[in-house]
């Protein structure tokens, strides 16, 4: 008997040495089970639609109680709109190797992101693979800059009601509208993980949160068309670092207050971070006037710097995009203890901080410390500018401080 055991532990442990992640060595292993989307009928020759595969390869490793792995090998996936949904029996792993590639024509997505992941607890998701969303020919239907009440093209991949999980070293590219989107999403975590999409292509976010707690992005790189990351309504406690960012619109909060009962954004901190080429740096915005009154607060900006950056600092509280707006109307959002510590950089726009608050809302405690922001052009040096601000400065400020 106890030869057997040894034996058998033994034969394991060759087998789990032989081959990292092969069938073999993991259907032998202790309560793992990998399932590979091939043993469903899928194909990665480009063409045939494994939607129905993917799903029910899921649906079984969803069902298995014990470490189940969903596995994509090489190859190119072609997929339509899939739906991941838990709850699930264990924890669960998406492993893809290959790429999974969108239909090119977004009717065929009857869903408004291509991939979805629902009600999943411990779930992670690497591999190395790629999420092509295939955006080129929907970028010239979009017409949001001038139609409020714009299609929206379905997103490259979702996470909702998603919590304990991880997605780490997957490329995602050339989605349609949006890349990643985070909603009612509690303790994730985002790393390895790059996004690309011209920086011309509209509407292109490469991360949306939204009412999601306890999130940690860090070590990406992200350049499309749009915000790099985008915090919106409800998101509290996220940490983000080591982000390449740019081309793009750089890190927003916000828009917010366009709705009503729209919640309110704290503890938020952006560290250690890089911008290139982008329109923004670090940004808050607001709508004029707003529907809902809620508050922006302990916000940490810090350990930036700054490349070539439109407006490298900025809070916008006027925000009103198409001249949709009054010119007199405020906005409602509170803005309260904001910090920007040690920014330093270029800024291709001559204001490199500007601080325009509300009116009926000023911000208060903004903190500037360590800001050395330049400004190269026949308008130089840069200047800042201050509107319905009160705070206070710590160390070296330039451009000379408005607050
Ligand atoms: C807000 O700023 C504007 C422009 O600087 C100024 O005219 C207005 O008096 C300020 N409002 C308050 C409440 O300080």
């Amino acid at each position: 008997m106890a030869n057997t055991v040894c034996g058998l532990t033994l034969i394991l442990f060759i087998a789990s040495l032989a081959s990292g992640v092969s069938a073999a060595a993991s259907a032998a292993s202790a309560g793992r089970k990998i399932f590979d989307v091939r043993s469903y009928g899928a194909r990665g020759d480009g063409k045939t639609d494994n939607a129905i595969a993917f799903t029910k390869a899921w649906k079984d490793a969803c069902q298995w109680k014990g470490n189940a792995r969903v596995f994509v090998p090489f190859g190119t996936f072609y997929l339509g709109g899939v739906t991941f949904s838990g709850p699930c029996q264990s924890r669960i792993s998406f492993i893809i190797k290959g790429t999974l590639l969108a239909p090119k024509d977004a009717n065929v997505i009857k869903q408004d992101t291509w991939i979805v992941f629902k009600y999943v607890d411990y779930l992670t998701i690497s591999g190395g693979g790629t999420l092509d969303g295939q955006g080129t020919n929907a970028w010239r239907l979009n017409d949001c800059s001038r139609n409020p009440s714009c299609r929206q093209l379905p997103m490259n991949i979702g996470f909702q009601f998603v919590r304990f999980s991880r997605i780490s070293r997957i490329k995602s590219i050339n989605s349609k509208m949006g890349h990643f989107n985070f909603f009612a999403v509690e303790h994730f975590e985002i790393t390895r993980v790059s996004i690309s999409a011209p920086g011309d292509s509209p509407n292109t976010d490469g991360i949306k949160i939204g009412s999601s707690h306890h999130m940690k992005i860090h070590d990406v790189y992200i350049g499309t068309g749009d915000d790099c990351i985008a915090i919106l309504s409800g998101t509290t406690n996220l940490d983000i670092y080591g982000v390449k960012c740019g081309p793009g619109h750089g890190i927003s909060v916000g828009s917010l207050g366009r709705f009503k009962d729209e919640k309110s954004v704290y503890g938020i901190s952006v560290r250690d971070s890089v911008f290139t080429g982008t329109s923004n740096g670090v940004r808050i915005k607001t709508w004029a006037p707003s529907a809902s009154r809620n508050t922006v607060s302990n916000f940490v900006f810090q350990n930036l710097q700054m490349i070539n950056v439109g407006n490298p600092i900025i809070i916008d509280q006027q925000y009103c995009p198409n001249n949709q707006c009054s010119k007199k109307s405020h906005s409602q959002v509170q803005i309260v203890n904001v910090k920007f510590n040690n920014i330093w950089g270029t800024s291709t726009d001559k204001v490199a901080v500007k601080l325009q608050c509300s009116d009926m809302a000023p911000c208060k405690d903004v903190e500037l410390a360590g800001i050395n922001l330049v400004h190269r052009g026949l308008d130089s040096p840069a200047t800042a500018l201050c509107e319905n601000v009160s705070g206070w400065t710590r160390g070296k400020i330039s451009p000379p401080s408005c607050i």
